[in-house]
């Protein structure tokens, strides 16, 4: 217990010796104890009271000169002092939270900044990984050509379709490989747009060309409907062609012995928000659908169906997340709504000229 102040013999309370014992007395009441020690006559301990805890007392002599005016006063000066006490006490309470809150603020952005230098270095690695397992792979499809003409040339046509089953083992993970680049480029925001003028009709024959015979090879009829009006867009075309390959390659992939139907437009039936600013690729398959509490997974990196699907269908379950974030980038938008056994259907939005300066 400390004597914060004192007046008249209290001035210097180290060369009074009734201190002690107004400080035992004190202490017994803030204790809740009997105090068997006795004050002076005529003197008057009033306790500072917070929350009705004492936490001080006011200690005065020669009472007995005091009006009840003045005790009143006293009173109401005691009571202003415990709440002033209180307020502080609130005051070094709100200190220390906020000490607490900042400490935990700057513990989670440190975390944060972790978090992000390490997913930026597992990005690098994949990028730079991607890169030098494509050189080699590049070199073992483009060999395995050469060695398979070279074989028909000679007669040795029986290795042929093993020669093939490389050719063909090869292209999958290189285009597995493509992916997971695409994939790592675009989490380390290294993925740059390269827009051009380019004709509609032409990058949808290149895409029709390479997919119709993987259509063909799971029996399916692709029905292309395309609004012979369009003319030309400015775009990044590269991108926009691997989105409609990746969707047209699922349309296959998931449908047999169905209907493939490729819709380009600028107007979308049964559509509220249509823009004349906008084209619409649409991609419709009677396949094997998907079950509506799954449909927003599927755009999630690595996601497919589940594990007896995984081996009936190739696939890394890349081609979606990345057709999803090119959109993204290229200011457009994906969307799909199917049915689980009687087909899908894939729309992207795409707006007709990129404004270099919309780009990121
Ligand atoms: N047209 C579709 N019909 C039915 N299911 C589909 C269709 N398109 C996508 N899916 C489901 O969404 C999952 C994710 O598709 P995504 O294209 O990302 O991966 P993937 O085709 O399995 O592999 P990858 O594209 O990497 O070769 C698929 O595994 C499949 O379960
Ligand atoms: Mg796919």
């Amino acid at each position: 217990m400390v004597i914060q102040a004192g007046t008249g013999r209290f001035v210097d309370s180290t060369q009074n010796p009734e201190i002690d014992k107004i400080k035992k007395v004190c202490s017994d009441l803030i204790l809740g104890k009997d105090t068997k020690d006795e004050l002076l006559a005529n003197t008057i301990l009033i306790p500072l009271k917070t929350d009705n805890n004492p936490l001080g007392f006011i200690y005065l002599e020669d009472a007995q000169y005091l009006t009840n005016a003045d005790r009143n006063l006293i009173h109401v000066m005691v009571y202003q002092c415990a709440s002033a006490l209180n307020n502080l006490q609130l005051y070094f309470d709100l200190k220390s939270a906020h000490q607490e809150v900042s400490q935990m603020l700057e513990i989670a952005e440190q975390a944060r900044r972790m978090a992000e230098a390490a997913s930026r270095a597992k990005s690098i690695f994949l990028a730079k990984m991607s890169h030098e397992l494509r050189t080699p792979l590049n070199a073992i499809i483009g060999y395995s050509d050469l060695v398979q003409e070279d074989a028909v040339d000679l007669g040795y046509k029986d290795i042929v379709p093993d020669l093939e089953k490389i050719q063909t083992a090869g292209k999958h993970l290189l285009g597995i490989i493509s992916n997971i680049l695409d994939l790592s480029k675009i989490e380390a925001d290294k993925l740059e747009m390269h827009p051009s003028e380019f004709t509609i009709n032409d990058l949808v024959q290149e895409v029709v060309t390479i997919i119709q015979p993987i259509v063909e090879s799971k029996h399916n009829h692709l029905d292309v409907k395309y609004q012979s009006e369009l003319n030309s867009m400015c775009h990044d075309r590269h991108k926009l062609k691997l989105i409609l390959l990746n969707l047209l390659s699922n349309a296959a992939k998931f449908t047999h012995h169905g209907t493939i139907i490729f819709i380009i437009s600028d107007n979308i039936e049964n559509s509220e928000n249509v823009s004349s600013d906008y084209l619409y690729f649409q991609i419709i398959d009677t396949g094997i659908g998907i079950a509506s509490e799954r449909l927003k997974a599927i755009f999630d990196p690595f996601t497919q169906e589940d594990d007896s699907t995984t081996r009936k269908f190739e696939g890394a379950g890349l081609g979606l997340s990345i057709s999803q974030r090119f959109c993204q980038l290229m200011k457009g938008n994906i969307s799909v709504s199917s049915t689980l056994g009687k087909g899908s259907t894939f729309t992207v939005e795409m707006p007709i000229k990129i404004i270099e300066k919309s780009l990121p």
